[in-house]
């Protein structure tokens, strides 16, 4: 099979829907590669599997080996990598070294960063030199310090303007889609309706070109439920459950049973 290109997630601006969700590591990437459209090795992984309060502890050597994992379990979606906290903001050239190690040292096709109107010149620069980016606004986890917090996007005229903003100036710095997320829906339209990129949503209704979700919330691994998520397993449950029948088995005796035992050199 031949991986979906960056022209072709482009092209479905207004058209098919994009399916994308989040992966970090090899098995996972090689369940989910068939039947999406793009893989995102995001920085939620800081959280999701390191544990980290924040993405902002995620560094770019952390998303180099989640990124190298991922395209070592897939063939078929493009795999998009995110630029951490502190690995682009300082300068052009700084972002461009970040993702130039990303595409050289992963494979991947593509990066992805949070953008505000100030990170446009870095997008432009970056897609100049043969990197495609996917853009990100709305809720952006890395300013949750300075926003005071994890909150949606939009509730203000003001707000709505400066996100709508980040939009189209990532959009006409060359982006070749834009992850929208925690946004309400009416603004999710605008800026769907103002960019030449597909909208990838999260948190940001049915107006997008596209949805994203974390798989591991898809997949109802944690308690945590925010409003935008919809839990189409519950492997919490089925893992707690699992877990619960082999701590059993192992104090009754009943694991290892006699075909699960090896008997070398005896005759059956
Ligand atoms: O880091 C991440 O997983 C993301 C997606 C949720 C869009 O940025
Ligand atoms: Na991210």
């Amino acid at each position: 099979t031949r991986r979906i290109t960056v022209p072709e997630i482009a092209g479905r601006k207004g058209g098919q829907k994009i399916v994308a969700l989040t992966a970090y590591t090899t098995p996972m990437a090689a369940l989910l590669d068939p039947l999406v459209d793009l893989l995102l090795v995001g920085d939620s992984l800081g959280m999701v599997v390191h544990g980290l309060p924040s993405t902002q502890g995620v560094t770019l050597e952390m998303m180099i080996l989640h990124g190298q994992a991922v395209m070592r379990g897939s063939s078929h979606a493009l795999v998009a990598v995110d630029l951490p906290f502190g690995t682009y903001e300082a300068s052009p050239e700084q972002a461009f070294a970040s993702a130039s190690r990303l595409i050289a040292e992963t494979g991947c096709q593509a990066v992805k960063l949070e953008t505000h109107k100030g990170v446009a010149r870095t997008i432009a620069f970056l897609v100049d030199r043969g990197i495609p980016v996917i853009g990100h606004v709305g809720l952006r986890p890395q300013a949750s310090n300075a926003d005071g917090g994890f909150k949606a996007k939009g509730r203000t005229e003001a707000e709505r303007q400066q996100v709508l903003d980040d939009a189209t100036a990532a959009d006409l710095a060359g982006a070749f889609a834009l992850v929208v997320e925690g946004v309400a829906a009416d603004l999710a339209d605008t800026i769907t309706r103002n960019v030449n990129a597909p909208t990838i949503g999260i948190g940001a209704s049915a107006q997008c070109d596209g949805q994203i979700l974390v798989t591991e919330d898809m997949l109802g691994l944690f308690d945590w439920t925010p409003k935008f998520v919809r839990r189409y397993a519950n492997l919490k449950e089925t893992i707690q459950q699992a877990t619960t029948t082999y701590a059993d088995d192992i104090r009754k005796g009943t694991f290892p049973a006699d075909e699960e035992t090896y008997r070398l050199g005896t005759k059956a």
